[in-house]
């Protein structure tokens, strides 16, 4: 179906922004309260955009994240043939978006590099996609992206006969080509990513038999949920404390109506900065609550955060709640490693609440950390120190000796170093809140990669200037 003229020029930019935006001081400037609502889940949109190019017809989606990474995700979609638009908003301001897919193993050769922005879930995912496909593909990213580990996915999806030539460090720009027919393989996951279990079920959707991804410490399951919604045909089986799952190959989808939920892990920044704020009283709506992603709300709550779950229900097969979250005296815990994959993406902002609670915090296990959009560990040490906080970095995790809900000095003169990383530009604007300089943050840009309106948010909130 051709794009008409009209749809055309409802298309958000598919390519970041090159202009950064200025650096930016977050200071407090009174309680969070009232009611808001964060964007869609960034995993959720990256795959209904994914998934819904690989069904035969029309997929639906609403609540979709329109962030740079799953504009990324529905750029390369794009070039390898299916037909990806947004329609104009309803009258309840809703968007849809539509996905006009090609079917399980009709994407099409890609023309240029396929540009995967800040991205690492754009580019694993599709490299598994595209390790059963008979094309070639080159991948390309940002300066963040292309230092990132490749080698976790390029190891499994070789085995399945896909090759690569890859930089040297196993990273981006690399070149792969997709092995049609692709071998199925049973692989157990050396490291616990949710991406790495995506890539191998993505690539044994189109390869003949049956691919098994063995998973000895559960992540987010978005994937394994998402393809059976699709029609894929999927096991999931708990053996000696593992998860086995498996995927039929050589599957067809079906497409759906997706109505994507809030983001966990934007609303992680809002939880924080009303629990840490003098006489916040927040209501943050539609918050998915899927297990495998909720890990920070139980450890704040451990830390003695009041954060109430008003109107469970679900949303797109996924659990959902509003959240009501009060200002709080916080203590120090020792966070259990084991917990770690279900806030993957919340330490940053932890380590910002664990900053303004009594005592000390202390977490460990968190080599993935490492390895993320940038050092989160060094980064955020760097960042919590410089304005004024004491932190002690380890290997695998940071203590954190709060202030007792003391505020917080804030950045004098120099602004804080993002690194390209979104979650670190956020946990650091949430920082500034509770100080009593600001803290100016040195490029906000990364933050149009998951939450293009947070700052907005935040002054309607009330606490940003
Ligand atoms: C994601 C998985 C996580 C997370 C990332 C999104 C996903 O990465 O950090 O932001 O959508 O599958 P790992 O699975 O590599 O830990």
């Amino acid at each position: 179906m051709p794009l008409s003229k009209a749809d055309a020029v409802l298309q958000p930019p598919l390519t970041p922004s090159e202009e950064p935006l200025p650096a930016h001081r977050f200071t407090s400037s009174g309680p969070l309260t009232g009611r808001l609502r964060v964007p869609g889940d960034k995993s959720i949109s990256h795959r209904a955009i994914m998934f819904g190019a690989l069904a035969v017809g029309e997929t639906r989606v609403t609540g979709l994240l329109e962030g740079e990474d799953v504009m990324a995700t529905a750029a390369a979609m794009r070039a390898m043939g299916a037909q990806i638009l947004r329609r104009a908003p309803d009258e309840r301001g809703i968007a849809e978006w539509s996905v006009h897919g090609v079917g399980v193993g009709g994407l099409l050769q890609p023309a240029q590099a396929l540009d995967m922005g800040n991205s690492g879930t754009s580019t694993r995912l599709l490299m598994g996609i595209l390790a059963s496909h008979g094309v070639t593909a080159s991948f390309t990213g940002d300066a963040s992206l292309s230092g990132r580990p490749m080698r976790r996915v390029i190891e499994p999806l070789s085995k399945m006969g896909a090759s690569f030539e890859a930089s040297l460090g196993g990273t981006l720009p690399l070149m792969m080509r997709g092995a049609l027919p692709a071998v199925p393989i049973e692989y157990r996951l050396p490291v616990a990513s949710a991406q790495v279990k995506s890539a191998v079920l993505l690539a044994g959707l189109n390869t003949p038999g049956i691919t098994t991804v063995i998973e000895p410490v559960p992540t987010r399951d978005h994937t394994e949920r998402m393809l059976r919604g699709f029609g894929a045909e999927l096991e999931v089986e708990e053996i000696d404390g593992e998860r086995v799952i498996r995927i039929h190959g050589e599957a067809d989808l079906k497409p759906q109506q997706v109505e994507v939920p809030g983001d966990p892990s934007s609303a992680a920044f809002f939880i924080v900065a009303a629990l840490i704020t003098e006489g916040s009283d927040l209501v943050i709506e539609n918050v998915g609550l899927n297990p495998t992603r909720a890990g920070v709300i139980e450890v704040l709550r451990q830390m003695g955060g009041s954060i109430e779950e008003l109107d469970r229900r679900e949303v797109g097969g996924e659990p959902v709640a509003d959240l009501r979250v009060k200002h709080s005296a916080l203590k120090g815990i020792e966070v259990d490693p084991a917990i770690a994959p279900s806030m993957i993406d919340e330490f940053p902002v932890l380590f910002v609440a664990a900053a303004m609670a009594e005592g000390t915090t202390s977490t460990s296990g968190l080599d993935e950390l490492r390895v993320k959009e940038s050092d989160r560990l060094s980064a955020m040490a760097e960042a919590l120190t410089s304005i004024g906080v004491r932190v002690v970095e380890h290997d695998d995790g940071l203590d954190i000796i709060g202030s007792g809900g003391a505020p917080l000095r804030g950045s004098a003169n120099e602004p804080v170093t993002t690194h390209l990383d979104h979650r670190i530009a956020m946990s650091m604007a949430v920082a500034g809140l509770a100080s009593k300089d600001g803290v100016e943050v040195d490029d906000t840009a990364p933050i149009q990669t998951s939450f293009p309106n947070f700052t907005d948010l935040l002054e309607e909130a009330g606490s940003a200037r």
